[in-house]
């Protein structure tokens, strides 16, 4: 299998990324973010839970997202690998996905880290707040909130993976079809050398 973590902050382009990296590599793909938002159109007990928090611009509680990857793990078992978007989001979340893939014999192979100025993240949010329909693009401080939250209990994952050399950090200014090239090649470069 081949795992990857597209890794950044809120808007910097995980969602439009994914899209061509899953198309390009065949992988799964596994957005926290996309699973907690059917769940709330859905209107189950946990998507009427997770609103309360993504509506303030704050992360959902660990066993929540872990509980729900766990499931989506174990509903895909001949994926020949994943590509996690907006997951895992603490150090607590990073430790169980290892746990959980260690079980399935397998384990993250990179984590392409996505590199945006703060004022690029705002500008994008906003403007996709027009037409999204997503309640926390609309309010310029939920926004903040989700960047400030990025940087107090996020930031580490990065940090996390670095200690096992698997963090490749990407420029995620640019146009859409360089920074996928960049990505590409990262994971090109891993391939050859797997
Ligand atoms: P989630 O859905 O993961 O949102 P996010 O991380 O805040 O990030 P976005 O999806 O908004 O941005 P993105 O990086 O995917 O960028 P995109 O490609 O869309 O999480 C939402 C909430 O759910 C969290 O706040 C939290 O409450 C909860 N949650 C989710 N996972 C959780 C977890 N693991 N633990 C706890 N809570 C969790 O791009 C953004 C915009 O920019 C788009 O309009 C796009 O068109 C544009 N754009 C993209 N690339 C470019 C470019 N190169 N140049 C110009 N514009 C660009
Ligand atoms: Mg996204």
């Amino acid at each position: 299998m081949f795992n990857v973590i597209l890794f950044g902050p809120p808007g910097s382009g995980k969602g439009t990324q994914s899209e061509r990296l899953l198309a390009k590599y065949g992988l799964k793909h596994l957005s926290t973010g996309d699973l907690l938002r059917s769940e709330i159109a859905a209107q189950t007990p946990l998507g009427i839970e997770a609103k309360n928090f993504m509506d303030k611009g704050q992360l959902v509680p660990d066993e929540v997202v872990i509980g729900m990857i766990s499931s989506a793990l174990d509903n895909n078992p001949s994926a020949k690998g994943f590509l996690f978007d907006g997951f895992p989001r603490t150090e607590a979340q990073a430790e169980a996905l290892d746990k959980l893939l260690k079980l399935k014999n397998t384990e993250i192979n990179v984590v392409l880290a996505l590199q945006v100025s703060e004022e690029e993240l705002v500008k994008r949010l906003l403007n996709r707040g027009k037409t999204s329909g997503r309640s926390d693009d609309t309010n310029e401080n939920v926004i903040r909130a989700r960047i400030q939250e990025y940087q107090n209990k996020t930031s580490v994952v990065a940090d996390y993976y670095s200690r096992f050399g698997k963090v490749k950090n990407v420029q995620g200014e640019g146009s859409v079809e360089e920074i996928f090239i960049a990505l590409s090649a990262e994971i090109n470069a891993l391939q050859v050398t797997a």
